[in-house]
């Protein structure tokens, strides 16, 4: 049985990759920080049955930033592959806390490196990477003959997550060279799904959808409208991180779909799965979304009524403005097919949300007249 260890396991991406990897016959365990609250909701459903039938799984309290625990975990477990997505993901937040992002998206990867090396386990166990598409940093001079981002354009970070996030990948890269590692990076463009977390601006447009349609929210309030993403599926990606750990030589993938939205039309194609249509005026900060019509009797809103607005808190001080990536690699080499597409996702999406709002009427309805 091959054994996994993941950090960042409570994470989106750290969630769908305990179930793909109990689903293969692997023993899964999961680097788990110690919160004043419950930060297991993603992988209850995993952890509640390893109480009865799934002996497969364990958690494992630890910290990126704290050698010490890495060393002996990875020591206890000896896996063959190790998933390193622990980080400190938001690209905003990481202007606010930069010493904090080097700490755990840099120099955490480099703990978890050093620590295979120091136990003499540089030969059995695969190391995966959480590289991204902010690498890049989105300068248009930097694509390739097709328009895109793909393994061999430079890189330009333009935040602090960016560039904690390069010297994960160069001393990823670094390790293999140097020790005959088989480590990768995956260099991932942006990837979502309903348990995505509710700062990032899908989840934060589905959340609103459903609560402006079901009458519990009155505006969302966004920064870059302008700015474009290549947004695949959660689940798709985490497949593809499998499946580079799993070649005969260890090399760096771009995991992307190929197509590009801007945030705006992101919006506009989560308020049409519950029928409304949103019309865009004006430009900047004084851009505004209304409702233009309502077809579904069950979301009616008032024509004309104002549901999107600027804000510009969430505007970044540098940002990218926009990200494409090539999987032709990735497509050929791993055979890699994503399921979703963009529609897919966003159905999804807002599905889960409407029916997770409905359920909060129902509890507060019911809870009022107890
Ligand atoms: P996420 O939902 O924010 O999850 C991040 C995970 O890292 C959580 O389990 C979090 O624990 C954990 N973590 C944070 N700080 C840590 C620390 N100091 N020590 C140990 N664990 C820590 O992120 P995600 O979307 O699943 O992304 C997974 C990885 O892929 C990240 O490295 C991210 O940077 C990278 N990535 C993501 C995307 C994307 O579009 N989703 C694209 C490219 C690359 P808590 O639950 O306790 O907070
Ligand atoms: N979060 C957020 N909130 N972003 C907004 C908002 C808002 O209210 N309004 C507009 N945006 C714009 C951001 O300025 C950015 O250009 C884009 O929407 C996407 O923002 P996020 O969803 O926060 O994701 P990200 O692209 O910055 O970072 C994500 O993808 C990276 C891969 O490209 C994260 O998952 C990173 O961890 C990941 O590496």
């Amino acid at each position: 049985m091959k054994v996994a260890l993941v950090t960042g396991i409570t994470g989106q991406d750290g969630s769908y990759l305990a179930e793909l990897l109990l689903e293969k016959g692997y023993q899964v365990h999961g680097l788990k920080r110690r919160a004043s609250s419950f930060n297991t909701q993603r992988i209850d459903h995993i952890y509640q049955d390893s109480h009865q039938t799934n002996v497969n799984f364990k958690l494992h309290y630890g910290d990126l930033t704290d050698s010490t625990n890495i060393i002996r975990i990875i020591q206890e477990v000896q896996p063959d592959e190790i998933y390193n997505l622990g980080a400190m993901s938001h690209v905003k937040v990481s202007f606010d806390s930069p010493e904090y992002v080097a700490n755990v998206d840099g120099i955490g990867t480099l703990r978890i490196l050093e620590a295979v090396r120091i136990l003499g386990l540089e030969q059995k166990t695969r190391i995966y990477q959480a590289s991204t598409s902010e690498l890049y940093g989105g300068l248009a001079e930097n694509k390739n003959e097709k328009g895109m981002y793909d393994e061999n354009s430079p890189f330009y970070p333009r935040s602090p997550y960016g560039v904690a996030k390069i010297f994960g990948y160069w001393i990823t890269k670094n390790y293999r060279e140097a020790y005959n590692m088989f480590a990768c990076n995956g260099i991932l463009f942006n990837h979502e799904s309903p348990r995505r977390g509710e700062t990032f601006v899908t989840r934060k447009i589905t959340m609103a959808t459903a609560a402006i349609a079901l009458g519990q929210q009155d505006c969302l309030y966004l920064g870059n409208l302008d700015a474009q993403r290549d947004w695949g599926h959660a689940k798709d990606y985490v497949e593809a991180m499998w499946r580079i750990l799993q070649q005969d030589h260890p090399e760096d993938y771009v995991i992307a779909m190929g197509e590009t939205t801007y945030v705006r039309d992101f919006v506009r194609m989560a308020f049409s799965e519950v029928g409304i249509i949103i019309e865009f005026k004006g430009h900047g900060v004084n851009e505004k979304g209304f409702v233009a019509s309502c077809s579904n009797p069950e979301f009616q809103l008032e024509i004309g009524k104002q549901v999107i607005a600027v804000d510009p808190q969430y505007f970044r001080p540098t940002e990218v403005d926009l990200l494409i990536g090539d999987p032709s690699k990735s497509k050929t080499q791993l055979g890699w097919i994503p399921q979703y597409d963009l529609s897919g996702l966003v159905q999804e999406m807002v599905a889960m949300d409407v029916d997770r709002v409905k359920k909060e009427i129902m509890l507060n309805e019911a809870g009022f007249r107890s």
